[in-house]
C-alpha cells in the first residue's frame, strides 16, 4: 500500500452466495464488528437480488456495495442483463468487470472494455480484473498476458479517468484454490500493471491507481501481502463470506505504512 498517493480498498467479491435474507443477517453481523478507523476505501460486491437488500443495511456505515457484472449497453433487448444506470439507481458505487468466471463464460476484452466505458460514464468504479492461467505462468508469458488484457480492458479510458477505477490482479490458479501467491509473486504483478499504467497514462495517473490483489487472500496472509508497496488492497471472495474474516482483513488495512 502506499496511502499518500492512492487508496487503499478492501472488496468482497460474494460471487453466486448468500440469499437476500442471508445478507441481511451478514451485514447485521458485519456492522457490530466494523473497525473505526477510515484508512481504506470499503466494498462489498454481492449479487444482483441482493443489492437493494445491501444498500439499505449500509446507507449509514462507509461499507459501499457493489454489483459483480453489467451490461455495456444503456437499455434493450438483453434479457436478464442490468444495464450500468440500473446499478447506479440501486445504489451501487463499483461493479467488478472482467473476472476471470466469467471472461470462463466466454467474455471478451472487447466487452470487458465496453463495461469499462459504460461503468466510469455512469459514474461506478470499475474494479477491473486480469490475471493469467498456471500454464501461461509456467510458461513464463504472465507480463505480456497481464500487459495485453490490461492495454484491451482500458481501451480508450482518458487519462483524467484512470485514477477512478481499481485494477485487481487476481491470478486464475489461486482463485479459490487456497493457493495464494506470496507476497512477492502478487507484487511483481502488481508492480507490472503499474509499469503498464505508467505507459498508457503517464507516471502521475500510475502513482494514483489503485491495484488490489485476489486470490485466496484471508485474514491470515493480508497483512503481508498489503505490506507490499504496489499492493493497494484486495478483492476477496471466500474470506468476505465471513464477517469476521472480512473485518480482519480490513484491519490488516489498517498497518502501519508509507
Ligand atoms: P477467493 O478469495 O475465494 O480465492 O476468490 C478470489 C476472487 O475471485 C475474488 O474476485
Amino acid at each position: 500500500m502506499n496511502r499518500k498517493y492512492r487508496k487503499t480498498l478492501i472488496a468482497g467479491n460474494w460471487k453466486m452466495n448468500k440469499t437476500p435474507s442471508e445478507t441481511k443477517v451478514f451485514l447485521t453481523a458485519l456492522k457490530t464488528i466494523l473497525p473505526k478507523g477510515r484508512w481504506c476505501d470499503i466494498a462489498l460486491c454481492v449479487p444482483s437480488v441482493c443489492i437493494p437488500t445491501a444498500v439499505r443495511a449500509m446507507r449509514e456505515t462507509r461499507v459501499a456495495i457493489g454489483a459483480e457484472n453489467c451490461n455495456a449497453n444503456a437499455s434493450g433487448a438483453y434479457t436478464g442483463e442490468i444495464a450500468t444506470n440500473m446499478l447506479v439507481d440501486a445504489g451501487c458505487k463499483y461493479v467488478i468487470i472482467g473476472h476471470s468466471e466469467r471472461r470462463e463464460m466466454g467474455e471478451t476484452d472487447a466487452e470487458v472494455n465496453a463495461k469499462v466505458h459504460a461503468a466510469m460514464d455512469a459514474g461506478l468504479t470499475p474494479i477491473v480484473c486480469c490475471g493469467e492461467t498456471l500454464e501461461q505462468r509456467e510458461s513464463g508469458i504472465t507480463e505480456e498476458w497481464i500487459t495485453m488484457q490490461i492495454k484491451l480492458a482500458l481501451r480508450g479510458i482518458t487519462e483524467d479517468k484512470v485514477r477512478k477505477l481499481a485494477i485487481a490482479y487476481e491470478p486464475i490458479w489461486a482463485i479459490g484454490t487456497g493457493v495464494t501467491a506470496s507476497p512477492e509473486q502478487a507484487e511483481e504483478v502488481c508492480q507490472h500493471i503499474r509499469t503498464v499504467v505508467r505507459k498508457l497514462f503517464g507516471s502521475k495517473n500510475a502513482r494514483a491507481t489503485t491495484i488490489v490483489y485476489g486470490g485466496s487472500m484471508n485474514e491470515k496472509n493480508a497483512f503481508e501481502l498489503l505490506a507490499q508497496p504496489d499492493i493497494d488492497g484486495g478483492l476477496i471472495g471466500g474470506a468476505s463470506l465471513v464477517p469476521e474474516k472480512f473485518v480482519k482483513i480490513i484491519e490488516a488495512a489498517n498497518q502501519p505504512t508509507v
